[in-house]
């Protein structure tokens, strides 16, 4: 969760550059056997994604130990790993991490949509070139499967139940023969045979689409692992304490968020995200999303309205307004249910945190 040296001033630079630092270290003291093609062994890789205090590595994916461990094994076989989950329980951020660990790059990456075609998967061409001189490797344009087979890479896919069928299935040869075939090149160059090194990282997400929108062809070329949402409070609590004051101090803040603060906010995401109360007792869940990843922007949030406007560090009642184009989206009764978890179960907690939380309900736009 800390971070490395960071060259340039970019929003958020891979995890390769802004863990450059630790990677660098990881390599030098790896002793480890390194399956083919591999940057790192499988325990420097998990040490990388995981955390080692006494190695000075920081964690940066909080979830079962032995997830990790699968995840790499599968990354060594010749199947996919294919991460599933609800939304925002950092699966892109666990493919960035294991791309970044195995391959020293995480920036081999397909966007899964509507839109995607094949060539933004596997390879276009130049037609300035292509029409000068014909098919040739200089007019050929390497997508990221064709990249990560010719230099034995890990490749990203994210989100690849967005796409259409047809187009996941073009993953079927790459995967099960490792080779992908260019016919309009003549000769060698008409056939890529993938590298050792190479494998793919594919994410999708159980609420929009389901893993149903994928062929029974392609299932069976990836390994299938669940990602959860964070199980106990205090573990989440850390978790967006940190991630969210590293978001202020890019962002210029420089006092960190109050944990009082936070506790309100994750206590009250929880609650709305289970439809349960901490004590067990039923109340009204949300339709939207009210992941971890959300809760850590809206601290986020909550943290630069109060530097910025007011220049403190932010208190429960910045929360309020902060968390309505979260908690209500298109959903109109999420804004009703939200409005009643604030009115009848906010006062139900102790403390002066949430008396201040339970008096800001006013803040609610609508
Ligand atoms: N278990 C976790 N470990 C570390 N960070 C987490 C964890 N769960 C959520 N996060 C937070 O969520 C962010 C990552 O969300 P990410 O976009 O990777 O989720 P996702 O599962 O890919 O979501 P989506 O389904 O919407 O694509 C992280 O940057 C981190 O702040
Ligand atoms: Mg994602």
């Amino acid at each position: 969760m800390s971070e490395g040296s960071v060259p340039v001033r970019v929003q958020r630079p891979p995890a390769e550059v802004r863990y450059a630092d630790e990677l660098a270290r990881l390599r030098e003291t790896d002793r480890g056997e390194r399956p083919p093609g591999w940057a790192l062994s499988l325990q420097a890789a998990r040490a990388f994604v995981l955390g080692d205090e006494r190695a000075g590595i920081s964690g940066k994916f909080v979830g079962d130990p032995s997830l990790i461990d699968r995840a790499l094994v599968a990354l060594a076989t010749s199947r996919g790993l294919m991460l599933v989950g609800e939304p925002g329980t950092a699966k892109s951020l666990l493919s960035e991490l294991l791309a970044a660990a195995v391959s020293g790059d995480s920036t081999l990456t397909i966007q899964g949509g509507a839109a995607t075609t094949e060539d933004q998967i596997k390879y276009s061409w130049n037609y300035a070139l292509l029409v000068a001189e014909g098919p040739s490797t200089r007019s050929l344009v390497p997508a990221p499967l064709l990249r990560g087979m010719a230099e034995g890479r890990v490749v990203r896919f994210e989100e690849i139940t967005r796409c259409p069928l047809e187009v996941q299935d073009c993953l079927l040869s790459p995967l099960s023969d490792r080779v992908l075939s260019v016919p309009e090149l003549a000769g060698p160059d008409a056939m890529v045979f993938a590298r050792e090194g190479f494998n793919v990282i594919a994410t999708a997400n159980t609420r929009d689409r389901g893993v149903n929108e994928m062929s029974a062809a392609l299932k069976r070329r990836f390994n299938f692992e669940t990602v959860f949402p964070i199980p106990d409070l205090a573990t989440e609590l850390d978790l967006v304490e940190a991630e969210a004051g590293a978001l202020l101090r890019r962002s210029g803040v420089t006092v960190p968020p109050r944990r009082d603060v936070l506790e309100v906010l994750v206590t009250t995401f929880r609650e709305l995200r289970a439809g349960t109360t901490g004590r067990g007792e039923p109340m009204d869940r949300l339709s939207a999303v009210m992941s971890t990843a959300e809760a850590v922007s809206v601290a986020h949030a909550v943290g630069l309205r109060a530097w910025f406007l007011r220049g403190d560090a932010g208190t429960p009642a910045d929360i309020v307004p902060c968390l309505a184009g979260t908690a209500a989206k298109d959903d109109a009764e999420d804004l009703a249910r939200l409005r009643r978890y604030l009115e009848q179960r906010v006062p139900r907690h102790a403390g002066a945190h949430w008396k201040a939380f339970h008096d800001a309900r006013h803040l609610l736009p609508g």
